[in-house]
């Protein structure tokens, strides 16, 4: 009999019902087995439970040790600390990887991205240390450990081998940052000569790295970056791909993971039926790869490749061309899963 899997659902907010809603149609409709453990974090959670990031999501996290989780908002300038920040320094999802690849249907200025951005999860200026020193006068803090640093490089060299990668980038602003990125340097090249010799290494200064991609991003592999250059330089390299709705993510802890999309809560679109699921789904694809659903992981891939291989704007979303909703390309996925 099939294996039923234990799967913390949290929606999220904004577009995250409609895009986390999709991926679990499509996951459903692959027979997958799954028994959901519906959690809230977010606005739904503070109208529900007086709280962003409620106790009871946090324990049924660690519990599971598996989510799917959708993008929560995070006010500008005050408020709240992000709900994803705390959700990844408190389970300690210490490395997000973000697969960056050219999709077959998807014309974009470039043909043969093949990148996957490998972002420390934990610490630098997402510290959230901050305080004002005077008035007028504002400190924040990059925190920078050495034993962060070592996880992270350890992590990306060991991802670059089991997915027979050959080279690891580090982008760094060591010039400027010499104690901070510096130590993320001395990290990096310490693991590399320890146990990673057969893969090329290279570092870039992050502004001469962020110009080489946009001109050439077919020379890039795997990019470990630390974790505020990681937010940045993932939507940057969305953007060679498609977009934001066609990139999406996953955040590892020790035993546990969480699976997400690299996109926000786009509140610009939320609510109208015009969000591009692929991203949501592609991060339910990793999910069931980690789950050991492979099979089923497979077919979904299959399915949603066909869909946009066929190149016809009716069943593809407007941020990539189409003027399908959120729930025609859906469906689209799952006939042909079905078919
Ligand atoms: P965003 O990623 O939500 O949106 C940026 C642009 O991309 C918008 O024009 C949006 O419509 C478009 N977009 C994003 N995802 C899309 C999709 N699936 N289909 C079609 N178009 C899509 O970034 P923004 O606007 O900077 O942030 C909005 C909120 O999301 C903020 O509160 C931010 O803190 C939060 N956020 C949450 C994340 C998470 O929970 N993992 C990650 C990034 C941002």
């Amino acid at each position: 009999m099939a294996k039923t899997h234990a799967v913390v659902l949290i929606e999220g907010d904004g577009i995250g019902p409609e895009v986390i809603g999709a991926s679990r149609r499509v996951i459903e409709a692959a027979g997958v087995s799954v028994a959901w453990k519906v959690h809230y974090a977010g606005a739904e959670a503070f109208e529900k439970h007086g709280a962003v990031l409620p106790a009871a999501t946090i324990e049924a996290l660690r519990e599971h040790r598996c989510a799917l989780k959708g993008p929560t908002g995070t006010p500008i300038g005050g408020g709240h600390t992000s709900v994803n920040v705390q959700i990844r320094q408190q389970l300690n999802l210490y490395a997000a990887v973000r697969p960056v690849r050219s999709i077959d249907g998807i014309d974009t200025r470039y043909k043969d991205v093949e990148i996957v951005i490998v972002r420390e999860n934990t610490e630098g200026l997402y510290s959230g240390i901050e305080h004002q020193i005077i008035p007028g006068v504002v400190e924040s803090l990059k925190i920078v450990t050495e034993a962060a640093c070592t996880r992270i490089a350890e992590f990306g060299f060991a991802y670059a081998r089991e997915h027979q990668r050959k080279s690891v980038t580090v982008f760094h602003k060591a010039n400027i940052l010499k104690m901070a990125d510096g130590l993320f340097l001395k990290c990096s090249r310490a693991v590399r000569e320890k146990s990673f010799k057969d893969i090329e290494y290279k570092e870039l200064i992050i502004d001469n790295g962020c110009m080489q991609l946009v001109r050439d991003p077919s020379r890039f592999d795997v990019l470990v970056l630390d974790n505020f250059y990681g937010d940045i330089v993932s939507d940057l390299c969305a953007g060679l791909v498609g977009g934001l709705g066609v990139v999406p993510g996953a955040n590892f802890g020790d035993g546990i993971a969480v699976f997400e999309s690299v996109h926000g809560s786009a509140p610009d679109i939320a609510g109208k039926g015009l969000a591009n699921p692929l991203a949501a789904i592609m991060s339910g694809v990793m999910m069931l790869n980690y789950l050991g659903e492979t099979a089923a992981a497979g077919r979904i891939k299959g399915a949603y490749n066909a869909v946009l291989a066929a190149r016809d704007p009716a069943l593809r979303t407007r941020d990539i061309g189409g003027n399908a909703g959120t729930q025609a390309f859906t469906d689209a996925v799952i006939a042909r899963l079905k078919g």
